[in-house]
């Protein structure tokens, strides 16, 4: 099992969670992170940093968001890493509060 990032971190990338990981195992692509799941330790720092709540153990996924395990484990094999908070997309906070994002999601990196 591995923890995963799921849609309301698109657009928005706060980064908070990246200063918490104790493995490093964030990657980032060009509007969301996600975690690498060969990498993650399951310690659930993360959770309650994310000002967007996208972050969520595999079993407490919501259903809506599923497929964000295979979107996580594929794009963690290409995108680079990112192991040190910066500042969060312009137009974050605007974009926190949009529920459906899955149009916005892409396999760019950062
Ligand atoms: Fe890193 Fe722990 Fe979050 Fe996994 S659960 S991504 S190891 S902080
Ligand atoms: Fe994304 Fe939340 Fe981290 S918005 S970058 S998962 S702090």
């Amino acid at each position: 099992m591995a923890y995963i990032v799921a849609e309301p971190c698109i657009k928005c990338k706060y980064t908070d969670c990246v200063d918490v990981c104790p493995v490093d195992c964030f990657r980032e692509g060009e509007n969301t992170l996600v975690i690498n799941p060969d990498e993650c330790i399951d310690c659930g720092a993360c959770v309650p940093e994310c000002p967007t709540e996208a972050i969520f153990s595999e079993d407490d996924l919501p259903e809506k968001w599923a497929d964000y395990v295979d979107y996580n484990a594929k794009m963690a094999e290409i995108w680079p890493e990112i192991t040190e908070k910066k500042d969060a997309m312009d137009g974050a906070d605007e974009f926190k509060e949009v529920e459906d994002k899955k149009q916005y999601r892409n396999e760019n990196p950062a």
